[in-house]
């Protein structure tokens, strides 16, 4: 059988399982276009996650439930053509998986067949438990998300740290072994206490990634656009930011808009 093969070392779920037992960490960013993608890759981050963060941060709505399976394809292909390297993980978005296994599964072949994506993520422990299997069934790989999901916002009201109480912290240890028993390759814990964000990462064998879930885990997710200083309201505790793309980019549109009222731009040298 011949193969078309991607001339760099690809990030695989073996690998990435690998990395967690030597301890080498796992960087995860959010990405929902190419050229921010093709940017992501060459600087060598691990794993790409085609978000479904995109409904807020490429379309501005106020939550993640409104963006479609279609939406999230277009997100997802872009960001495939872009890659050379990273394991790239596309969010099923709300709807397209909670209540009906058989439905799970057309969402998650779609993604895989129309995007080009390495796997798939979902929201949720033992309510989904069916949707899981279903998907794992057809050899998509599966990577969990549990603490503060957000696309049960509705549900728990606020955007506040998760499993704060025994009960809920409990469940989640529960849910987490739950989905690595049934074959998910990894699992994002979003705003949960660090001590048992520490427990499930110590407890469990496949990778566990955190965002606002503390150092002792195997790798870490940020939203691109948050890590970037892109989008400037969004300040949780647990965010660094890396740049401050937004005054960057202001000044330089600023200095454009000037430069064209004062018909500064474009030069002679500039045109042909
Ligand atoms: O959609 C997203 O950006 C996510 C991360 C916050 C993990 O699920």
């Amino acid at each position: 059988m011949s193969v078309h093969k991607r001339d760099v070392k690809v990030v695989t779920t073996h690998q990435l399982h690998n990395m967690k037992e030597r301890g080498e960490k796992i960087s995860m960013l959010t990405a929902y276009d190419f050229s921010m993608a093709s940017i992501l890759d060459a600087a060598g981050i691990d794993v790409l996650l085609v978000g479904d963060s995109a409904s807020n941060v490429m379309a501005g709505h106020e939550t993640t439930l409104p963006i479609t399976l279609d939406q999230m394809i277009y997100h997802a292909s872009s960001v495939v053509r872009a890659t050379k390297r990273a394991f790239v993980v596309v969010d099923m978005p709300f709807g397209s998986y909670q209540g009906n296994s058989s439905e799970a599964l057309r969402s998650a072949i779609r993604i895989m067949k129309e995007s080009g994506a390495h796997g798939i993520k979902l929201e949720g422990g033992a309510e989904i438990k069916e949707s899981v299997t279903r998907i794992l069934s057809a050899g998509v790989p599966v990577m969990g998300h549990l603490g503060l999901t957000p696309q049960s916002i509705y549900k728990f009201g606020t955007y506040t740290v998760r499993a704060k109480e025994e009960a809920e912290a409990q469940k989640l240890l529960d849910d987490a072994k739950l989905l690595q028993d049934l074959g998910c390759f990894a699992i994002v814990l979003e705003k949960i206490p660090s001590t048992l964000a520490k427990k499930v990462a110590e407890s469990l064998e496949i990778p566990i990634i955190g965002i606002g879930a503390g150092p002792h885990v195997d790798g870490q997710v940020l939203v691109v656009h948050d890590m970037l200083g892109i989008t400037k309201e969004f300040k949780p505790r647990f965010l660094r930011r890396y740049a401050d793309l937004h005054s960057i980019m202001t000044e330089a549109v600023q200095n454009y808009v000037q430069d064209v009222k004062n018909k500064d731009f474009p030069t002679e040298k500039e045109a042909y």
